[in-house]
């Protein structure tokens, strides 16, 4: 707030923003029209007057971001031991933080693990909570367009970004960064570079969950996350035929290789039938490779998510199922999934050589 004058009836509001034109403008003005209104100002009064911040302005922002006290030498306990300078490390990535990080993960692309991605954390909004992706899947960045991002996120200084947000999901991803005409070859140790960026220069505030969408099969992005962040847990998506799921499989084998060691915490099966205008389902995929996935691995089937057109739909258009129809059949099985990793906190680790009696 940069501004504040009464002149009789009429109220001026002065705002400073981080870049000009700001895409928050109207949103702003809603918001503060609304707290007006429960003080009994009409909407009428109000001016707001927007402008550019100045330098100075620029820069309380940017401390008042990036935090003070979180450097490298805390990021150090959470894994991340080599990296140089004074850049911040995202709260998530200390020891005790509370932002829970999932990794939506599948055998291979097509399975719907990024629509999964996009409406299970919309899902999760919905129950109250602070939710962020990063969307990580560089074989198809796809969550942008899947929230109907548009923009790209806010450049405050050289090395901090905050990230766009829809449907109250703040999202980072590598497509904002990448020229759309140019095709790139992400090789393990770039892949690791592009994710140290975002977890130290992105302000994520401190969201309940950071849901990865994860590129499938590859254990790149995975190696680096068990570094950055090895309480993260695990998700398999698949669909219900046998084939999925040994494809599938591999990489939930992967998250449990000792060199990775991620905790596996669940199956999602996704496209699990089509239920007809008669009301009856029909199992397009076949049937049975969660549950049979989910056995093999020992760990719970949390959700089943059915086949719905509008689904598909939702995500080329950038509204959700979970807005656009959240008491439908596929919505009401992400809020099963939601509340199903509420209810089911992480895995504790304890520190090796720690002795319990
Ligand atoms: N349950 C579903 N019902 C209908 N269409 C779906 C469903 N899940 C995914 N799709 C569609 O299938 C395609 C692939 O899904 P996507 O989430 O992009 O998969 P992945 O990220 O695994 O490659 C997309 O067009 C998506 O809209
Ligand atoms: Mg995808």
């Amino acid at each position: 707030l940069a501004d504040l004058e009464i002149h009789g009836d009429a109220i001026t509001v002065g705002i400073a923003a981080p870049e000009s034109p700001w895409r928050q403008w109207p949103e702003l003005g809603r918001r503060i029209a609304a707290a007006a209104a429960t003080a009994g100002i009409e909407p009428g009064r109000i001016e707001v007057l927007g402008r550019p911040m100045n330098d100075d302005e620029v820069e309380v922002l940017y401390r008042a971001l990036k935090g003070p006290g979180r450097t490298h030498e805390n990021a150090g306990q959470a894994g991340l031991g080599h990296a140089a300078g004074p850049t911040t490390a995202a709260p998530f990535m200390e020891p005790d933080a509370k932002t829970r990080v999932l990794g939506i993960s599948s055998g291979k692309g097509g399975v719907g693990k990024s629509s999964v991605t996009v409406n299970l954390a919309i899902a999760l909004t919905q129950l109250g909570h602070e939710v962020a992706i990063l969307d990580a899947d560089v074989y198809g960045f796809s969550v942008p367009k899947m929230l109907g991002i548009a923009e790209d996120p806010i450049a405050i200084e050289r090395d901090l970004m905050i990230p766009p947000v829809a449907h109250d999901v703040a999202c980072i991803s590598m497509d904002y960064f990448v020229p759309e005409d140019k095709a790139l070859i992400w090789r393990g140790p770039m892949l690791h570079k592009a994710l140290e960026e975002f977890l130290n220069n992105v302000y994520w505030g401190e969201p309940d969950y950071l849901l990865f969408d994860m590129p499938p099969g590859t254990g790149d992005v995975a190696l680096s996350m068990a570094q950055y962040l090895p309480r993260a847990e695990m998700f398999v998506v698949t669909t219900p035929q046998a084939a999925a799921q040994r494809v599938a499989k591999k990489s939930a084998q992967m998250a449990r290789d000792p060199k990775i060691n991620l905790s596996l915490a669940g199956v999602i099966e996704n496209m699990s039938w089509f239920t007809g205008d008669d009301g009856k389902r029909y199992e397009l995929f076949g049937s049975g490779g969660g549950a049979a996935l989910a056995d093999d691995l020992g760990v719970p089937l949390i959700g089943q998510i059915p086949l719905v057109p509008e689904l598909r739909e939702g995500g080329d258009i950038g509204v959700p199922v979970t807005i656009s129809e959240p008491t439908s059949e596929a919505s009401l099985a992400f809020e099963g999934i939601a509340k199903w990793i509420e209810g089911h906190g992480p895995r504790r680790i304890v520190p090796k050589g720690l002795k319990l009696i």
